[in-house]
């Protein structure tokens, strides 16, 4: 899996492809990434991104030119793109799994108000929010995107992990402990030491349910 990644602030970006389990999967090849730093394609001397708004309103509007110019460099038009917004469709478990298919993935970062209509007309594939709140950093939205996508890449992580998720199925994830089996008093679960797997799993199915029902009860609802 490729990404290509348009944003006003690279640092932001660059720190996560450095980190963690992306970095392993960046070393081992699994993953490949690039960062296109918007304002090298302004043309003006400023290197001027954004604009105010037609119509008046408040904020500031990502133009069109240093986007087109850098969307243009890699070919974007041929390519699945994707615009984290939050007036998106709302970004899902399913839409992760259907974007690790692809080979290569552009990710616009959006800043201020919003970026030129036309860019969306002509470029973006997906618009997609990641909730029903609003953050200033389309960066971090972007690597929201990313991080449920990469992690589905084969040999990223383990699959058995993977299954065992939450969102994967209909409910969410049982409670998990790990040592000292106990804690300021606070004892372990009897039954996780037990160690019968029959009765351990009846336990988080359980659990899964009782979490789901008091979390999100609208899984529940077919
Ligand atoms: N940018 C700002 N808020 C966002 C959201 N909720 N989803 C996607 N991108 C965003």
């Amino acid at each position: 899996m490729r990404f290509k990644i348009l944003s006003l602030f690279p640092e932001i970006v660059e720190g996560f492809f450095k980190s963690s389990i992306m970095a392993k999967a960046v070393d081992k090849g699994l993953i490949e990434y690039e960062i296109l730093n918007i304002r090298d394609y302004a043309y003006d001397k400023h290197k001027k991104c954004d604009d105010y708004p037609f119509g008046g309103g408040a904020g500031m509007v990502l133009k069109a030119e240093p986007l087109a110019e850098a969307l243009d460099s890699i070919n974007a038009k041929n390519k699945t793109v994707v615009f984290p917004t939050p007036s998106g469709v709302k970004y899902t478990q399913k839409m992760a799994e259907s974007l690790a298919k692809e080979s290569e993935i552009v990710l616009i970062c959006g800043r201020y108000e919003g970026i030129d209509q036309r860019i969306i007309d002509e470029y973006v594939d997906h618009e997609v929010s990641i909730g029903d709140y609003v953050i200033s950093s389309g960066e971090i939205s972007s690597l929201v995107v990313i991080d449920s996508i990469y992690r589905l890449c084969d040999g990223v992580i383990t699959k058995e992990s993977l299954q065992e998720e939450s969102f994967q199925g209909k409910y969410l994830e049982y409670p998990h402990y790990t040592r000292p089996a106990e804690f300021r008093g606070l004892k372990v679960p009897d039954i996780l030491m037990s160690g019968n797997h029959e009765a351990i799993e009846k336990w988080r199915n359980k659990k899964r349910y009782e979490k789901t029902l008091n979390n999100r009860p609208d899984l529940l609802e077919d």
